[in-house]
Order: C-alpha cells, then sequence, then structure tokens
C-alpha cells in the first residue's frame, strides 16, 4: 500500500524497507551493527531481574553447569534470596512480554514499523552474567535479536533447519548439532535479524549483558483451525445445515461425490467468507492478554473537551499492552480493531484510526488535523475512556 511503502526503515539508513523484505525477511539473517545509536535506556538489567519477581509476569532463569552438558532451568516468580545465590557465571534470567508492562519498551516496537504490528508476538529480555547462555537452539519464529547492554558473541548457521533433532533428556531444548558458520560480537545498539529456524547461540561476554528478542507471531495451522472454528462456533447460524433438493437417483450405499462438494461449500459458508477470516484475524490479532488491564489506565474525557486537553499534551501513546489495527472496506472506509472490539470508520476519523494503528506514540503536532471534527473526538475520548490511549503530557 502507497502509505506504507513510503515509510522507510529507520534502523537501517542503508537499507530500505523494500530491500529488507525483499531480500532478508524470512529468508537469510541480517546483521546490522549500529543500528540504533546511541542506545536509549529502555530499562536496566536490574529491572529485567526485579520483573522476574513479579507472579504476573513469565520468567526463566537458565543455568549452564556444572559439568558438560548439564543445564538447569527455573520458571519464575523467583526470590530476590534466588539471585544471592547464583553462581558468577552462566546465567540467564528471561523474562517474557516485557512490552506489555514497561511502557518505554512497549514504545520502542516504533523502531520495527517495517514489517506489520500485527505479526509481532511480544518481546523478551534477557539479562545475563559472563558467559550466560541458554544453548545452542532454533526458534519457530522471526526474531530480532537487539543488544541492549554488555556483549552477546552470537554464533548461527546459515541455513534453516527443517526438523528437530534435540539432546535428549534436558529441561531445554538445544540442537544435538551445532556448527556455526558465522559469528560476531554484538555491542549496544547492533541487531541481529533471523528468520524461523536458523540455528543460533549467543553468550554473554563480561556481566550485565542484555538482550531484547522482538518476536514475532507464527501461528501454526492447528492453532488458526482451532480458533477460527471456535469462533464461527459462537456466530453461525444453526439453520445453516446440509441439504439437497436435487439429489440424483444413485446407488443407497455411496457417498457421492456431490455430497462431498456439499460438506464443502458448508464449511466455506460457515468458515472460509474473507469478511469472517477478515473480521476474525482483526479481532484475534487485537486482543489483548489476558495479564494487561488497559482499564486501570481509563482516562474520561468528554468528546467536546478532547480538542483543548490535547492541544496542551506532546503525544497520544498507545498504552502498553494495547493493541490496535486496521483493515480497508470500501473506499478510504475502514474496519478498526482495538483490543479485540471492532469499530465501522469513515471520512476524518477513518484516517486517524490508520494514523492510531501505524504509530505507538503519536505527536499530536501530527494529529493537529483531526482534533476539531466531531467524529474524531468522539473517536479519541471512546479509546481514552477504555485505557487503549494515554495523553502524554
Ligand atoms: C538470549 O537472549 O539469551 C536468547 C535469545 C534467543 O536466542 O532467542
Ligand atoms: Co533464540
Amino acid at each position: 500500500m502507497a502509505h506504507r511503502a513510503a515509510i522507510t526503515w529507520p534502523l537501517l539508513g542503508r537499507i530500505s524497507q523494500k530491500e529488507f523484505l525483499a531480500r532478508y525477511w524470512q529468508k537469510r539473517p541480517l546483521l546490522m551493527k549500529q543500528a540504533i545509536h546511541p542506545f536509549p535506556d529502555l530499562i536496566t538489567p536490574e529491572e529485567i531481574a526485579g520483573m522476574s519477581l513479579d507472579e504476573r509476569i513469565e520468567s526463566r532463569l537458565i543455568i549452564q553447569g556444572p559439568g558438560k552438558n548439564k543445564w538447569q532451568l527455573q520458571r519464575g516468580p523467583f526470590k530476590a534470596s534466588t539471585f544471592k545465590k547464583l553462581p558468577k557465571k552462566k546465567w540467564t534470567v528471561l523474562v517474557n512480554g516485557v512490552d506489555r508492562f514497561v511502557p518505554s519498551v512497549h514504545a520502542f516496537l516504533d523502531e520495527f514499523s517495517f514489517i506489520p504490528f500485527w505479526r509481532m508476538d511480544d518481546v523478551m529480555i534477557s539479562y545475563a552474567v559472563d558467559q550466560g547462555n541458554v544453548g545452542a537452539h532454533v526458534d519457530n519464529f522471526d526474531v530480532f535479536l537487539v543488544q541492549a547492554s554488555g556483549k552477546r558473541e552470537w554464533m548461527i548457521e546459515d541455513r534453516p533447519v527443517p526438523t528437530d533433532d534435540f539432546i535428549p533428556d534436558l529441561p531445554v531444548r538445544l540442537l544435538k548439532k551445532f556448527n556455526p558458520t558465522h559469528r560476531w560480537i554484538l555491542e549496544p545498539g547492533d541487531i541481529l535479524y533471523l528468520p524461523p529456524r536458523f540455528p543460533h547461540h549467543g553468550v554473554a561476554q563480561g556481566d550485565r549483558c542484555m538482550t531484547i528478542s522482538v518476536g514475532c507471531r507464527a501461528p501454526s495451522v492447528n492453532d488458526i483451525i482451532n480458533e477460527v472454528a471456535s469462533s464461527a462456533l459462537s456466530r453461525t447460524d444453526e439453520s445453516l445445515r446440509y441439504s439437497d433438493p436435487e439429489l440424483k437417483a444413485q446407488e443407497p450405499g455411496e457417498i457421492s461425490p456431490d455430497a462431498v462438494k456439499k460438506i464443502k461449500g458448508l464449511l466455506e459458508k460457515a468458515l472460509l467468507s474473507e469478511e469472517f477470516l477478515s473480521d476474525w484475524l482483526g479481532r484475534s490479532t487485537t486482543e489483548p492478554y489476558s495479564d494487561v488491564k488497559l482499564l486501570d489506565h481509563a482516562h474520561k474525557i468528554s468528546a467536546a473537551a478532547i480538542a483543548k486537553t490535547l492541544r496542551g499534551a506532546t503525544a497520544l501513546v498507545r498504552t502498553e499492552g494495547s493493541r490496535m489495527a486496521f483493515i480497508s472496506t470500501r473506499g478510504s472506509s475502514l474496519a478498526f480493531y482495538v483490543n479485540g472490539e471492532r469499530h465501522e470508520l469513515s471520512g476524518k476519523a477513518a484516517a486517524l484510526a490508520r494514523e492510531l494503528s501505524n504509530r505507538l506514540v503519536l505527536p499530536i503536532a501530527d494529529i493537529e488535523a483531526y482534533l476539531n471534527d466531531k467524529g474524531c473526538q468522539q473517536l479519541l475520548s471512546g479509546l481514552l475512556a477504555s485505557g487503549a490511549v494515554l495523553v502524554d503530557v
């Protein structure tokens, strides 16, 4: 779409969004030295360790050794005393979904606007001491490994492995064979992009090594069938049934090709219309995780007071964990999906919804033109009341 193609990748400078997508995305790894320079202070290693004590947050501790081929995996929440008992080297604490809890990490995702937001899953951050690592492994999804502090040596193989071949009886899924073809030391601001199933192994070089993994989602066809079917079941019309008024004389024992075609037709009607699938995708990809409590951020401002309030602010920020996307319908109209709910919009409100979907941090100066429009005022007042967006003063 013309609108997105105009965005160039701010991370790379030298490489355009078009080139990244054509040459690397889902195809080959890419190392980007000093992609974000200087690297901002998003979070500290101590804060990551602190998050692993929180019972709402998923975390793991991976300790290598003692001894060859020995690994320990512990699942959080941890106690502060856990960290006091750890060895000096070779451990990593990994925290999932940091973007859903930390505003600066959530806003950081704007740097990745060269791929659709709905393709992203969550941000995991690891903090390792010297030689900390999680072993050589593959992931089933694309990942951007961003070095946030300290140094990490990354080793990768330049070919994806199609099948799993793991060392048996370990608490972590590590590759039996790993023959790296490339190795680099990553420093703050360097990013390594890996498509799915490229073997990789990262070892902290010194303490306070923090790596941000921006992971994409890659739903399996089983997951999709499961979710599409349960969504269809909640809305299909029971009166839609097998019927065959044009039944032709046939042997009574046969299940005819026409019967199979009819079943296929019924399923197509109930599950596979573009309208149903696009609505399902819009709702399901914006449905917030259960750990996100948007109403805690609710801010009541009447539609009439929107223009005045926002003109005195600097930005409209998407609340951490809040999700938005749009699907074009007719002309410039669109379906705007906000945290699992659909809003039909047209005119200026539709244009504003595009802006809101495309950026997590939206400077007020960029939406000034919408603030006097009644439809836009109502949209913004609703989004603020539901906690989907916040006013940054
Ligand atoms: C790490 O941060 O130590 C591991 C991240 C990964 O390999 O996906
Ligand atoms: Co990995």
